[in-house]
């Protein structure tokens, strides 16, 4: 029995970007196959909960300036799902405030940022409540937790390269959180990305990834697409290590089509591209092809383009055809830049 007090604690948590995907899981928010993503180092969620103690469960959700939001259902729901990890949660009223460094509905994975400044605020919690956890348990705990409240969101925790779920190519790697892909076996060109969000389409998704998670269960294809996840950890870990970029953007765009293609094979089918999606696919396909310099993509659950290109040294002219040739495929000129720098 803990003597619960009043606290307040905040944290901030940054988005990631999945390389190797992750779509289709078991219960318990058990993927279905392993994955890897960046995680970016601009666009995060800043939460601070406040926590009073001995006050009936409940909890209230409030965006920066005040303004009540809708998440508290969620949240509440998700407390009490993970109570047998925290035992005092629900033991007082929690008022959280949240605030994204990044625009709204524009696709980028607010539930990935969201959900691990949560987490860390949790463990915060934690600590004052149970006593202190040696730094890598409590690393791997708020992974854990954040896994339950949105699987790619336990890869959030860590900076630079993410593997979450079990593959025997990563030592440490499990189902249940998240571990560090390890430094020493990446190459340079790979520590100093950058990630450039073109939102093609601001407004809410017609399918959520709840749904498209759920709808691999009866789709024909999912057992081949979990395994070809798996067995493209082989030739990912080697490219990692060699360096080799070319090799880099056939896997990293096989996998975003493979995720959209799984999407319209499923049933009922679903289309998350828009016309600008594939205006700008086909357009860098077109300067990859006249210019041979590495730019390319990824896509996640949504119509945006994720453009990723490294820095080293090719970059203006990249950044210029990005600003000249594919901004006019967004809805408003909407562009987030971000990096992964580790
Ligand atoms: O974490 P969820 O349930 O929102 O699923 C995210 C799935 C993708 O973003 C499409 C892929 C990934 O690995 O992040």
């Amino acid at each position: 029995n803990v003597q619960v007090s009043s606290q307040t604690v905040a944290a901030s948590c940054p988005s990631n970007i999945a390389l190797i995907k992750y779509w289709g899981k078991y219960a318990n928010q058990i993927p279905a196959n392993p994955s890897i993503s960046y995680t970016l180092n601009h666009c995060k969620t800043n939460t601070s909960i406040e926590f009073l103690a001995n006050e009936p469960f409940c909890v209230q959700t409030f965006l920066a300036g005040n303004k009540e939001v809708n998440f508290s259902e969620k949240i509440h729901k998700y407390f009490k799902s993970i109570e047998p990890y925290l035992p005092w949660i629900l033991q007082g009223k929690y008022i959280i405030k949240t605030e994204n460094t990044f625009p709204h509905s524009s696709g980028i994975a607010s539930s990935a940022s969201g959900f691990g400044a949560i987490a860390k605020c949790l463990m915060q919690l934690d600590e004052v409540f149970s006593g202190k956890t040696e730094e890598d348990f409590r690393i791997k705990k708020e992974s854990f937790l954040a896994r339950l409240g949105s699987g790619s969101a336990c890869r959030s925790l860590y900076n630079g390269l993410v593997v979450w779920g079990e593959t025997s190519e990563v030592e440490g790697s499990s189902d249940l959180f998240a571990v560090q892909y390890p430094n020493y076996a990446v190459h340079p060109v790979f520590k100093n990305f950058n990630d450039w969000v073109l939102l093609i389409h601001e407004g809410q998704k017609s399918v959520s990834s709840t749904i498209g998670h759920g709808l691999m269960n009866t789709n024909p294809y999912a057992e081949r697409r979990f395994q070809e996840a798996k067995e493209n950890f082989v030739p990912m870990k080697e490219i990692l290590k060699s360096g080799d970029l070319k090799k880099f953007i056939t896997l990293v765009e096989h996998e975003a089509l493979t995720l959209h293609a799984m999407m319209m094979m499923s049933e009922p089918a679903f289309i998350l591209m828009k016309t600008g999606t594939m205006e700008v696919i086909h357009k860098i396909w077109k300067f990859r092809e006249e210019t041979g310099l590495p730019l390319f993509f990824t896509l996640d659950a949504g119509a945006n383009v994720h453009v990723l290109f490294p820095n080293n040294g090719d970059e203006e002219k990249i950044k210029n055809f990005i600003e000249t040739d594919l901004l006019q495929h967004t809805q408003k000129g909407s562009v987030v830049k971000d990096v992964m720098i580790f």
